[in-house]
C-alpha cells in the first residue's frame, strides 16, 4: 500500500436536511438555495459543519436540485470532499432524515441530523452536541424561553404557562445511530409524522437531554428571518473585515493601555526608549518603561490579543531586563500574524521628571523605528504637585493606538 494514505473513518455522520420548499420564506427556490449574501443558506450551513469537528456529512437536496447541492459541497468541504455525498429528499422533513439515515457508512455511531435552514449554527454547538451524545441518550440544543407565554383559545387568554418547564429546540440533534434507525422503522411503521427527530426518538422509549444552544443557531423561516441573517454577517463583516468574495473594506481599532511605575533600585533610567544616564532608574519586571508598556497594552488591546502581562509577564523570563524595542517589536509582530497593521500610536506621560521635550524627537524615533515606521506621538506633562507623579514618587503614562486590519483575519473569519 506504498503511497496511499488511510484517511480514519470518521464514527460520527452530519445528516443536512436541505430538501424543503421553503413556502414561508418565498424566496423564488428551494429555501436551502436562497441567497443569503454571495453564499446559499445551504453554504453557510456548510461551512458551519465543516469547520467541526471531522464527520461524514450527507446533504439532503431536493429532487431536481442534487448537482446544485453537490456543487455547494464540494466547495464548503474543501479537502474533506470525501466525506461528503448528496442524496434526494422526501415528501416531508421526516422521510427526508430517513434517506440520509440510508446513506450512512458502516462505521458511523453517531448521528446529528442538522436543518440546513439554521445556516449561522455555530461549529462549537455541532461539536457539543456530538460530544454529549452517548449510547443511549438523544441530545438537543436548546435556549430558554424568553417571552411569558399564555394559554389561549380563540381570542380568549385561558391561562398562563410557566415557562421555566418550556425550552425552544434547536439543531443539530445528536443520536446513537442503532437507536435512532430503528427508532425512525418503528415511526414509518406506525405512519406517524413527529414534530423533530427528538420527538421521534423518544416515542421509541429512548431519553433525550439537552444543552445549551446559540442564538445564531435561529431557523430561516420567514423574510424577516433572512434579513435577520443578512444583518448578523454584515455585522460580523464590519467587526472583521470579513466577506464573501469581495476583497475586505479596511477596518479600523482602537486601543488603550495605561502603566505606571515607581522611581527605585539601581542603574539609569530607561523611558520611551532611551537610556536616561542621569536620572532616577523606575523599577520593574523589564527595565520599567512605563512609555512602551503603555504602547504595548494599547497595540494589544486594539487587535483583542490579551494584555502585556500575558505575553511579557513573569511567566517569560526571557523579558526580564528587556527594552522598548524588544517588547514593541514582538508585539508589532503578534499583531501582524493576527493580520493587523498599526496606524499610529499617541502616548502621553505624567511626572516631573525626566525633562522630555529635549529628547521628544529620538525617543518618538526610537519607538517608531521598533514598531516599524508607524508614527509615535509623545506628549509630556506634571500633574501640577498632586498625586504619586506630582510627588515625585513615579512616572504614569497612557497610550493609545490605532490599528488596521489587513484583511488576512478575515480569510480566517470567513
Ligand atoms: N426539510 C427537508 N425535507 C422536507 C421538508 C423540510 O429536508 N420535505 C428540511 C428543510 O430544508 C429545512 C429543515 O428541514 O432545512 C426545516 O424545515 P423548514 O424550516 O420547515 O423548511 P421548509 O419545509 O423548506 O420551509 P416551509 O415549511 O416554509 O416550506
Ligand atoms: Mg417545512
Amino acid at each position: 500500500m506504498k503511497g496511499v494514505t488511510l484517511i480514519p473513518v470518521p464514527d460520527t455522520a452530519i445528516i443536512v436536511v436541505a430538501a424543503g420548499s421553503g413556502t414561508r420564506l418565498d424566496g423564488g427556490a428551494p429555501k436551502a438555495f436562497v441567497g443569503i449574501d454571495a453564499h446559499s443558506i445551504l453554504r453557510h450551513a456548510l461551512d458551519g459543519v465543516f469547520a467541526s469537528a471531522p464527520a461524514q456529512v450527507v446533504v439532503v437536496a431536493p429532487a431536481g436540485f442534487e448537482g446544485d447541492a453537490e456543487a455547494e459541497l464540494r466547495v464548503a468541504a474543501g479537502d474533506r470532499s470525501d466525506l461528503g455525498r448528496v442524496v434526494t429528499g422526501g415528501g416531508t422533513r421526516q422521510q427526508s432524515v430517513a434517506a440520509g439515515l440510508a446513506a450512512l457508512w458502516g462505521d458511523v455511531r453517531t448521528v446529528l441530523v442538522h436543518d440546513a435552514a439554521r445556516a449561522l449554527t455555530p461549529p462549537e454547538v455541532i461539536d457539543a452536541v456530538r460530544d454529549a451524545v452517548d449510547a443511549e441518550t438523544g441530545v438537543l440544543p436548546t435556549l430558554p424561553v424568553v417571552d411569558t407565554l399564555k394559554r389561549v383559545d380563540g381570542d380568549a387568554v385561558v391561562g398562563p404557562i410557566d415557562r421555566s418547564e418550556l425550552a425552544a429546540a434547536q439543531t443539530p440533534q445528536g443520536f446513537p445511530r442503532a437507536l435512532l434507525e430503528s427508532a425512525y422503522e418503528r415511526a414509518l411503521d406506525e405512519g406517524v409524522e413527529y414534530t423533530d427527530d427528538a420527538a421521534l426518538f423518544a416515542a421509541a422509549g429512548h431519553p433525550v437531554r439537552h444543552i445549551t444552544g446559540s442564538p445564531r443557531a435561529f431557523k430561516i423561516t420567514t423574510p424577516a428571518d433572512l434579513e435577520r441573517t443578512r444583518h448578523l454577517l454584515a455585522e460580523r463583516t464590519v467587526a472583521t473585515g470579513a466577506t464573501t468574495d469581495s476583497p475586505p473594506p479596511p477596518v479600523s481599532r482602537v486601543g488603550i493601555g495605561t502603566d505606571v511605575h515607581a522611581f527605585g533600585g539601581d542603574g539609569s533610567l530607561w523611558l520611551a526608549g532611551l537610556e536616561w544616564p542621569d536620572e532616577q532608574p523606575l523599577s520593574g519586571h523589564s527595565d520599567g518603561d512605563a512609555v512602551a508598556h503603555a504602547i504595548v497594552d494599547a497595540l494589544l488591546g486594539a487587535a483583542g490579543l490579551g494584555d502585556i502581562g500575558e505575553h511579557f509577564g513573569t511567566a517569560h523570563p526571557e523579558y526580564a531586563g528587556a527594552h522598548a524595542a524588544v517588547f514593541l517589536a514582538r508585539t508589532r509582530e503578534l499583531l501582524a500574524d493576527a493580520g493587523f497593521a498599526i496606524g499610529n500610536v499617541s502616548a502621553q506621560l505624567q511626572g516631573n521628571r525626566p525633562r522630555f521635550s529635549a529628547r521628544r524627537i529620538e525617543a518618538e524615533g526610537a519607538l517608531s523605528a521598533a514598531l516599524g515606521g508607524a508614527p509615535v506621538s509623545i506628549t509630556a506633562t506634571t500633574t501640577d504637585g498632586l498625586g504619586f507623579t506630582g510627588r515625585g514618587e513615579g512616572i504614569s503614562v497612557t497610550a493609545i493606538a490605532m490599528i488596521h486590519s489587513d484583511g488576512r483575519q478575515a480569510e480566517k473569519e470567513s
